[in-house]
């Protein structure tokens, strides 16, 4: 049995992670959130008060730090030097710097080598917004995932209050997409859809349709 990589790159609060998982689920492959990884360093340059657009300052954070996402049952455990951080690096302070953080050259470069070791070995649902274009450009399958703004922070404000946190749903609307535009402007590796990406807007979808067609899409390449 030939066990694939499936790339699943799109815009914030698209549904990508919670899609992943349950394809990865069925078909008995690791997910990798590769966005947890941008996260912990952005909580690591928060703690020790970086200023996070400074490309230099981060980037002298990596030869010391550990990241590593630990694939369980229910999704994914980031651990950050050690350090438990799955649940502190989904707060706004992360959420609202993260992309100041992944614009510095050297931090995504660091990132992509680990992500393409971690894919290495096939069977893997691997999702975050360069993964088709630069992590697994020879990805045996890459889905672009979206939906419309209005409905990624609809969908986020519920998660948020899912998990006990504030949240407005107009304010999630504003800050999804000055995210978005952050990540699609950036000089590398900017979100954008790989030319042999299968678009997949999820707007009116419900997640176990959008999960379905991808298994469908997969099910073709193996
Ligand atoms: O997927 P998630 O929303 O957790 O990603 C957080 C941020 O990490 C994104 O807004 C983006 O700035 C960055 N990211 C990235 N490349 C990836 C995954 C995430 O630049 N492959």
């Amino acid at each position: 049995d030939m066990k694939i990589r499936i790339a699943i790159d799109g815009p914030a609060a698209a549904g990508k992670s919670t899609i992943a998982k349950l394809v990865a689920g069925r078909l008995g492959y690791t997910y990798i959130d590769t966005g947890a990884m941008y996260r912990a360093l952005t909580y690591k340059a928060l703690q020790a008060g970086i200023d996070l657009e400074k490309a230099g300052e981060v980037e002298a954070l990596l030869p010391g730090t550990q990241i590593i996402l630990e694939p369980g049952a229910d999704g994914q455990t980031v651990l950050l030097d050690g350090e438990d951080v799955t649940a502190v690096i989904r707060t706004a302070p992360v959420t609202n710097g993260v992309s100041a953080v992944s614009a510095h050259a050297g931090v995504r470069a660091y990132m992509v080598a680990e992500q393409r070791r971690m894919a290495r070995e096939g069977g893997v649902v691997m999702d975050g917004r360069d993964i088709g274009t630069a992590v697994i450009p020879d990805a045996e399958l890459k889905v672009f995932m979206t939906a419309s703004v209005e409905e990624r922070a609809r969908r986020r404000h519920l998660e948020n209050l899912a998990r006990g946190f504030d949240s407005d749903p107009e304010q999630l609307a504003r800050e999804i997409a000055l995210r978005d535009k952050k990540d699609s402007e950036r000089k590398v590796s900017p979100l954008i859809r790989a030319e042999d990406a299968v678009l997949l807007d999820t707007t009116d979808m419900s997640i176990e349709e959008a999960a379905d067609a991808i298994i469908g899409l997969a099910g073709k390449k193996v």
